[in-house]
């Protein structure tokens, strides 16, 4: 991703630091944070300095990798697998962080050299995650006719994989090639992901796009202005229902109501065969705060957090929510347009 001219992976390892862009600053202000330690990699995934599916992915596997630079020569796999468990404790659905703690602690353990290819296995999850995301792009702009408004919730773009993103990747696509397109970005409250980071993003690529409220996309749909439905995935059960961000499984209704194809962008990495159906995958519930408070800057460009709804009211905060596969046109993953519409689709 280029910001400002330079080009940027949204998380990256340098010796044994984690570096990653601060995406709760944005968009009103880039910076790097540096995480010296597991610990505060975690700490990070946790406070969603970085979250996305694959960026988690990416993020998960260097603070393992951290982890096994950290471990003491004594217990040494006690402190890994100690380690493995503070990271896999801090976001529940996200599949791709399970996929790459696992991953680097499996290559890890049958090596001579543990630290060594625990570093090596995390770095081959990023580049691999960006590698997918790009493909995806290739698929997804296939489908993308000239002229196509796009509707997206959530962010699943840059900032949400090691770089190109899945649901954006074919829209960026499609600009460069010269269709001309318009997207519609949800909100997507209570963080805003969409008002904040994929407006943030389509601005940079100078996509033509409006955030609209959460609640105003039936209407759209309604009045035929969305030709079309790209959404990211958090976790994919093995029958193809979607977890993604709160607000999608609404979405999908309206699509099929309205006849308008509604596609999923995830790699196959965030397919998880363990879970056979939706039901089953965890959601995260997350602070009530999120929903009581709104943040961001007044007019002297200074920070504010305030509160936004009834002073002694409760909130509940589920994160996602589950899309049944009967709803889903497709999944554009890195192998191609998969229909889960039978054993084995995803291969
Ligand atoms: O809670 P987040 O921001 O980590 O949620 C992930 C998402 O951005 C979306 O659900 C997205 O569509 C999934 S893939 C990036």
């Amino acid at each position: 991703m280029k910001v400002n001219g330079k080009n940027y992976r949204t998380v990256w390892m340098n010796n044994n630091s984690v570096f990653m862009i601060e995406q709760n600053l944005l968009p009103f202000q880039f910076e790097i944070f540096e995480a010296k330690t597991y610990l505060q990699t975690a700490k990070a995934i946790k406070e969603m300095l970085v979250r996305g599916a694959g960026a988690l992915g990416t993020a998960a596997g260097f603070a393992m990798a951290q982890a096994f630079l950290q471990a003491p020569k004594t217990k040494f796999w006690k402190f890994i697998q100690k380690a493995k468990k503070e990271i896999e404790a801090t976001r529940p659905t996200a599949q791709n962080l399970f996929y790459a703690t696992n991953k680097v602690f499996q290559d890890a353990k049958e090596a001579q050299d543990p630290v060594g290819t625990a570093i090596k296995s995390a770095q081959e999850i990023a580049d691999k995650d960006a590698e997918d995301s790009r493909r995806i792009g290739e698929f997804g702009n296939d489908l993308i006719k000239n002229g196509y408004r796009i509707l997206t919730h959530c962010n699943a773009g840059w900032l949400a994989f090691t770089d190109f993103g899945t649901a954006l990747s074919p829209i960026y696509l499609a600009h460069r090639t010269g269709k001309k397109i318009f997207v519609w970005a949800d909100e997507t409250r209570p963080r805003s992901q969409g008002a904040r980071l994929t407006a943030w993003e389509l601005g940079n690529e100078n996509i033509p796009h409006k955030i609209i409220p959460d609640n105003a996309a039936a209407h759209l749909m309604q009045n035929g202005e969305i030709d079309m439905i790209i959404v990211g995935a958090d976790r994919i059960a093995a029958n193809g229902d979607v977890a993604n961000k709160i607000g999608t499984l609404e979405k999908a209704i309206c699509a099929q109501v309205f006849d308008i194809p509604f596609y999923i962008a995830a790699p196959t990495s965030t397919i998880d065969l363990a879970c056979s159906r939706g039901k089953n995958i965890p959601i995260e519930e997350r602070d009530p705060e999120e929903i009581l408070f709104q943040t961001g800057i007044d007019e002297l460009g200074k920070e504010q957090k305030i509160l936004v709804c009834s002073p002694n009211s409760e909130a509940y905060n589920p994160a996602f929510d589950v899309t049944p596969a009967k709803f889903i046109s497709g999944i554009i993953t890195e192998k191609g347009i998969k229909i889960p519409d039978k054993e084995n689709w995803y291969e």
